[in-house]
């Protein structure tokens, strides 16, 4: 029997009356601490905090336009939050303390509930304190899946991180508030791991066809990520599919909060091991190693993948009458800041240094009482972003996608996080389609939290 409009009504509305506590409960996702194997086997285990019991946490998958339901119980001994980061979502959901809500405090919950309009790889991850927490291990993975996915013979989720360890004890350090990282490029780790353990492998079979969703979750550090034994494709990034695939030649960079998609073709022989490897200056390393024995059961495909489906985002409309906004990313070591401002006190470098503070956006230390943007619903933007600093910075936007302007005015990828190298200016293209107040920020996360911290609104 179905409910007829007038009984659905009477429900919500008794719904809205019960205390929250008497309502059905969601599905529990429990901020905690835990022990993980992070170190190489041998070594002890490390003290993590984490959801449900490990890093990554429970991977959510929901179907495109469905719900994602989850009740935050914190117990851990400090406050937290949930960003559920690249998904185009209600402002109220956004997990933004002092912004969207306040953070939940040890032993309280929280009611995450909203749904998702665009397929694809994303990810949560903790916005409180989020240099510690998200460094602790407090990040999992969203999947969001197509109506109709492609045709794989396995879908592979590899979450990459660096850990900082003790060399003696092999737990976490406790220097969060470390002025050389924060200054500098951030909090590097001496561990890589993907999905939380360090140097995985995976069996697969010859011409066996993989989807890839890579997933930077590391705090500062840029993946200069290559394949061997395995060809393929980027078919999205940041969640978003490309119009066309895009072969992978050589390495591709994938900067903290940045995901990407890849289609390949397992080309290694059986007995061999293939991987995909982080490039760095002083040579490459495997960070997963692929097991290859026996033929693929799905048949070796000759054709490239077809362009996955593209997601509902809004139009972007002509440019030339999108006024441009600049945004400049000053101070870090070399180019120290002369002055910025905390509200409405201008502090010397001196001053701000001794606070923590280290960057700026347009002369703000902190995020500011206004917004950088003040949008009117539906209307499109341009903001540049231009680094006056000595480090790269990856400049992410919540609640909405944007699309990248190439050199010559053509429009490139839909992005949620744009890596902006040193004395590089990148300008973006944004329809601001979603009402509420949303962050804007560098998400190398002491960059974050010493300075790089902005906002804006959409009405
Ligand atoms: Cu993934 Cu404001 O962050
Ligand atoms: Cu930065």
């Amino acid at each position: 029997m179905k409910l007829t409009r007038r009984q659905v009504l009477t429900a919500a509305t008794a719904m809205a009356l019960l205390p929250a506590s008497v309502r059905a409960a969601l599905p529990r996702l429990e901020a905690r601490e835990a022990v993980q194997q992070i170190a190489p086997d041998g070594y002890d285990p490390t003290r993590i905090w984490c959801y449900d019991g490990s890093a990554p946490g429970p991977g959510i998958r929901v179907p495109q336009g469905g719900r994602v339901q989850r009740r935050l119980v914190n117990s851990l001994s400090q406050p937290t939050s949930v960003h559920w980061h690249g998904i185009r979502i209600d402002n109220a959901m956004d997990g933004v303390p002092g912004l969207t809500q306040d953070a939940v405090q040890p032993g309280d919950g929280f009611d995450y509930d909203f749904s998702v309009p665009d397929a694809g790889t994303y990810w949560y991850h903790s916005h409180n304190r989020s240099m510690e927490q998200v460094a602790r291990g407090l990040y999992g993975p969203l999947i969001v899946d197509e109506a109709a996915p492609p045709d794989v013979d396995r879908d592979l989720v590899l979450m990459l991180d660096d850990w900082r360890l003790d060399p003696d004890t092999v737990q976490v350090t406790g220097d969060f508030d470390n002025g050389h990282d924060l200054s500098h490029a951030g909090r590097l780790g001496n561990v890589l791991t993907v999905n939380g353990r360090f140097d995985p492998s995976y069996e697969v079979a010859r011409h066996d066809r993989l989807r890839l969703r890579l997933v930077n979750a590391a705090n500062a550090r840029i993946f200069d990520l290559g394949l061997d034994g395995v060809d393929g494709w980027i078919v999205a990034l940041d969640g978003m599919p490309l119009p066309e695939p895009m072969p992978v030649a050589g390495t591709f960079p994938i900067a903290p909060a940045q995901r990407a998609d890849l289609i390949v073709d397992v080309t290694a022989a059986a007995g061999q091991t293939a991987s995909l490897v982080s490039v760095e200056r002083d040579g490459g390393y495997g960070l997963v190693r692929f097991e290859v024995s026996g033929e693929s059961a799905g048949g070796r495909r000759d054709a490239a993948p077809t362009p996955l489906p593209p997601n509902p985002v809004p139009e972007i409309g002509n440019l030339a009458d999108a006024p441009l906004h600049r945004m400049v990313l000053q101070g870090g070591a070399m180019r120290w800041l002369e002055s910025a401002r905390i509200g409405d006190t201008e502090l010397s470098g001196r001053e701000l240094a001794e606070l923590g503070r280290f960057w700026a956006l347009n002369g703000y230390a902190e995020r500011p009482e206004d917004p950088f943007l003040d949008a009117r619903r539906g209307s499109l933007h341009r903001i540049a972003f231009v680094n006056e600093t000595a480090f790269p910075h990856a400049m992410h936007l919540h609640g909405h996608h944007f699309r990248l302007i190439g050199a010559d005015g053509g429009l490139g990828p839909w992005r949620d996080t744009v890596l902006v190298e040193r004395g590089e200016t990148r300008e973006i293209a944004l329809a601001a389609d979603n009402p509420g107040d949303w962050l804007l920020h560098c998400h190398m996360l002491g960059h974050a939290a010493s300075g790089m911290m902005s906002w804006f609104r959409v009405t």
